[in-house]
């Protein structure tokens, strides 16, 4: 499995140098992925040192196995949504980590792995479900939601100018039977965007539309602020969170959930005198940083990433 299992880590090192701060300590990898960033994590680690990696994807566990066995430190691997944290960190009978790791999003193995339905690239069943347990796919989505559904996903996590028009030319294929594929889609979506536009520079006229049904699909904008005060409140004082986004959408629920868990008042400033008592429980190290142009050379993904790290105070 993990022969195949394509995918490369953004930013690597400043990740890892950021998060690390006691090689017997504990880590959480809440994104395992094909195991890059936890594979760099694990080898610093000695003995006393442990992993906990968690995905939703099958794919990704087993690949993260592959590549995780042997290590020195113990390690240990959880299928199961990192929303579920408090839990999953029970169970492992874990009060208080090191570090967590979140590197959002999709990797390039789902990604390039036609039969998953993430890409506009490429013909497959409509699906795009990160956990492949779930019952809810983009089919369900593009067949089975409102006008007024698709055009709040497509304009709110899609941020499509031409989301009304797409929602209708989907509205309307539906009346000649079920969308079926990820190519009748991305044709669907070519005829409802405007020549002109289509030509244009904005890349592929699907790409936004993708972006939009996917984040609906697995729900990954809803369970962010949860996760990340939850990952925050099981760190030991001085431990870190290290969070990578790909896209504004959630890199701006990122950057306002550090800000407020790392201020002091949060009171409106008409108020007179402070009546929140809001203390601060982060301090800021690392704000929105983006890949060296080195790493950009031979890491395309790594364009639109932000690394932001806080440490528990
Ligand atoms: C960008 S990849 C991580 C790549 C990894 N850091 C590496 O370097 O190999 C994101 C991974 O997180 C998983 N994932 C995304 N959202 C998740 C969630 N809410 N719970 C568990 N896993 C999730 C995806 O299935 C995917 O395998």
């Amino acid at each position: 499995m993990s022969t195949e299992f394509h995918h490369i880590s953004v930013m690597p090192e400043e990740t890892v140098n950021g998060l690390i701060t006691d090689l017997s300590g504990t880590y959480v990898d809440c994104t395992l992925g094909g195991a890059g960033h936890s594979g760099r994590i694990a080898a610093r680690l000695n003995a006393d040192g442990r992993l906990i990696g968690i995905d939703q994807d099958e794919a990704a566990i087993a690949a993260a196995s592959e590549r995780l066995a042997g290590c020195n430190c113990r390690v240990d691997i959880v299928r199961d949504n990192f929303s579920n944290l408090d839990n999953i960190l029970k169970a492992q009978e874990v009060q208080a980590v090191d570090g967590i790791l979140f590197d959002l999003g999709v990797s390039s193995y789902q990604l390039d792995t036609a039969s998953r339905g993430f890409s506009y690239m490429q013909d497959a069943p409509l699906d795009m479900r990160m956990n492949q347990q779930a019952e809810f796919s983009a089919y369900d989505i593009i067949n089975g939601y409102s006008m007024e559904e698709l055009c709040r996903i497509f304009k709110e996590y899609g941020e499509e100018r031409w989301y009304k028009r797409i929602a209708q030319f989907i509205i309307d294929a539906r009346k000649n039977g079920p969308v079926e594929t990820t190519g009748e889609l991305v044709d669907i979506i070519k005829k409802a965007v405007p020549a002109a536009v289509r030509n244009s520079k904005g890349g592929h006229p699907a790409k936004r539309i993708f972006q939009a049904v996917r984040i609906e699909v697995n729900d990954e904008l809803g369970i962010l602020e949860k996760s990340f005060r939850s990952a925050v409140r099981h760190l030991k004082p001085g431990g870190r969170i290290a969070i990578i986004t790909f896209h504004s959408l959630e890199d701006r629920i990122a950057k306002n959930v550090l800000k407020e868990m790392a201020s002091g008042c949060i009171c409106p400033p008409s108020l007179p005198v402070c009546v929140c008592n809001h203390k601060p429980e982060i301090k800021l190290l690392v704000k929105a940083a983006v890949a060296s142009k080195s790493e950009l050379e031979s890491n395309s993904r790594a364009k639109s990433a932000k690394l932001r790290i806080a440490v528990k105070l």
